[in-house]
């Protein structure tokens, strides 16, 4: 189902922010296929991708407030994928950070009585915070403001002016601070409110330096048409080349007397405008331009994530200064959907924002990674709500994850004095459980390639449910009271060997949990070392290892825990 996008073809800036949400599914699949002027790399650099880098990023994110949870579901998500390529031995790279400059974050804080480096050290240790207690692994955390991404800014400036691709012009329109975008007359609604965030305009009449977009439509299309897997899913890709078949304009660059910015390296009466310093995050935190020896090993990157509203600036914007500046385009952007209260988006105006943080005290951070990820297909919207969320994580977390286990091990102390048995002759029962166990890693490998978060922990779970199903079959119990003890100690062996090798593929979205599991299991090993490959062999498990078992996992948790005041920050969603 979609809704046709009706965009007046005679503008830009002022496309910027305009969104249109399209229904989509997740059933998409292709390998990225390269080749052409924008794909230079070196053979030295083609080595090193075979070895299997990954580069992934979240955006920037503003910081005019605390994070919420449309931040940290692009950086969970980023974090389980990341975790994922780590587990199949890829150097990975992942690079969240933050945007600190423009009129947004001077107006936020002007309102807070803070300076604008105030704000942003303040709402950084927010960050910071949040991603330490959702277990994100990041490698590297960039600040627009820090001398490292200044300098590239500079840098790519002063290159694209070189270059005749910025020039110097006049910008006459409409402008909306808090979305950071800029408007043209005919799209205002009620002629002085934004028509993303329907707050006031302000209008905008300076000399401004611009971009030469509208060079760069022909190139683009090219570059999609030889590309087609450079969006995803699919139907943002079209939308994006629907959009730029409609024609490109020039884009104001830089806004004048704007003391919150970097200043323009050719005129410092003008700073640089905010989506332009913050797109080059991608490569400033790379050392471009400077002699940084990660950008020639991790660009270009192989997966932008960002939400569909911020879509055409990582898929036209982005790709066009990279052309002009001659870089390799990155392979991926993908968009996801946005998580919506009561059917709205989150929005403090609204006073409907739901509090990660608070969550993730309440209840852990596993059980809020694993509804984002397994709730909403990758891509699409989604409805948070308490009671949504305590029957997902306690029906696949608590009844059939956490029960295998609680189950299976007191089975291993009654009948094999808590020692992984020695497994004998197997049954075609039991090959059917292995079978299904060695097919998971090439279908969880089909699902991560497409970012199907959802399907990925479905499959794995389907597997938990497989295996809990056999253990009832089977019923050791009844075979150790029948003094069939050996049969009895293949089962366990079995049901032990597919945990093993679950836990391994569960660790990058559950890492708290799937670490107790391990440790349960009686594994001497580091999990985050296991490899999928080597590690998620059947039979790797030595019998004789003596379990561990422990504190349930994943306890059962209540819709009432959601309603439980906690001193200020009383409820998930609404007091902030
Ligand atoms: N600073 C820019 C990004 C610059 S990247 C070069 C920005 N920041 S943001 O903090 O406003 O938003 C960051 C991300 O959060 C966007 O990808 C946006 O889609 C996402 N989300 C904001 N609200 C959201 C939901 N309610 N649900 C899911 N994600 C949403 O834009």
């Amino acid at each position: 189902m979609s809704r046709k996008i009706s965009l007046p073809n005679i503008f830009l800036p002022q496309f910027l922010l305009y969104t249109h949400h399209l229904e989509f599914s997740e059933s998409w699949r292709g390998e990225v296929d390269r080749g052409g002027k924008f794909d230079r790399i070196s053979s030295k650099k083609k080595e090193k991708k075979s070895m299997g880098k990954f580069y992934l990023t979240t955006p920037v994110y503003y910081v005019n407030d605390v994070p919420h949870l449309g931040h940290a579901y692009t950086t969970i998500a980023a974090d389980a994928l990341s975790r994922y390529r780590r587990l199949c031995g890829d150097e990975v790279f992942f690079l969240t950070g933050t945007d600190e400059h423009g009129s947004k974050i001077l107006q936020a804080a002007r309102e807070k009585n803070l300076s604008p480096h105030q704000l942003a050290d303040q709402m950084v240790g927010e960050f910071k915070k949040l991603w330490d207690k959702l277990l994100i692994s990041y490698s590297d955390f960039i600040r627009t403001t820090e001398t490292r991404h200044i300098r590239v800014v500079e840098n790519v400036f002063l290159e694209l002016y070189r270059k005749g691709d910025i020039y110097k012009g006049k910008y006459s329109g409409w402008y909306c601070i808090p979305c950071e975008s800029f408007w043209l007359e005919s799209q205002l609604k009620d002629g002085k409110l934004c028509p993303e965030c329907k707050r006031e305009v302000t209008r905008l009449k300076e000399d401004s330096y611009f971009f030469r977009l509208s060079k760069y439509q022909l190139p683009l299309l090219d570059y999609y048409s030889k590309h087609p897997d450079f969006v995803l899913p699919p139907t943002r890709m079209n939308e994006v080349i629907e959009f730029v078949k409609r024609g490109l304009r020039d884009i104001s660059i830089t806004r004048l007397n704007l003391e919150w910015g970097i200043p323009c390296p050719v005129d410092k009466s003008h700073s640089v405008y905010v989506w332009i310093d913050a797109l080059i995050n991608y490569i400033s935190a790379l050392g471009y331009s400077l002699d940084g020896k990660n950008f020639p090993i991790f660009w270009p990157a192989d997966v932008h994530l960002v939400g569909k509203d911020i879509l055409k600036f990582h898929a036209v914007i982005w790709p066009a200064l990279l052309m002009a500046l001659g870089v390799e385009l990155p392979r991926m952007v993908f968009a996801h959907g946005w998580w919506m209260v009561k059917g709205e988006k989150m929005s403090k105006s609204k006073k409907n924002v739901v509090d990660p943080g608070w969550i993730v005290d309440k209840f852990g951070s596993d059980y809020l990674r694993y509804f984002l990820l397994r709730e909403v297909p990758f891509g699409e919207d989604g409805n948070f709500s308490p009671s949504l969320f305590v029957k997902r994580v306690n029906s696949d977390l608590a009844n059939d994850l956490g029960n295998l286990l609680n189950r299976t091990l007191p089975l291993v102390i009654k009948y094999s004095q808590g020692k992984v048995p020695r497994p004998g002759k197997s049954t075609s029962e039991d090959e059917e459980l292995r079978e299904k166990v060695e097919k998971l890693p090439s279908s969880l490998a089909d699902f991560m390639q497409r970012l199907s978060f959802s399907q990925a922990l479905a499959s794995i779970l389907e597997a938990v449910r497989s295996t809990n199903l056999y253990l009832d079959r089977c019923a050791p119990w009844r075979l150790a009271k029948k003094g069939e003890r050996q049969r009895a100690g293949t089962v366990l062996y079995n049901v032990l060997e597919t945990m093993r090798i679950l836990t391994i593929f569960i660790f990058p979205f559950l890492p708290q949990g799937a670490e107790k599991i391990w440790q349960q299991l009686g594994m001497q090993t580091d999990i985050k070392k296991q490899t999928i490959g080597e590690s998620v062999n059947w039979g790797t498990l030595s019998p004789g290892i003596e379990v561990k078992k422990g504190e349930p996992v994943f306890p059962r948790i209540r819709e009432e825990d959601f309603y439980e005041t906690q001193g200020e920050t009383s409820t998930p969603a609404g007091d902030s």
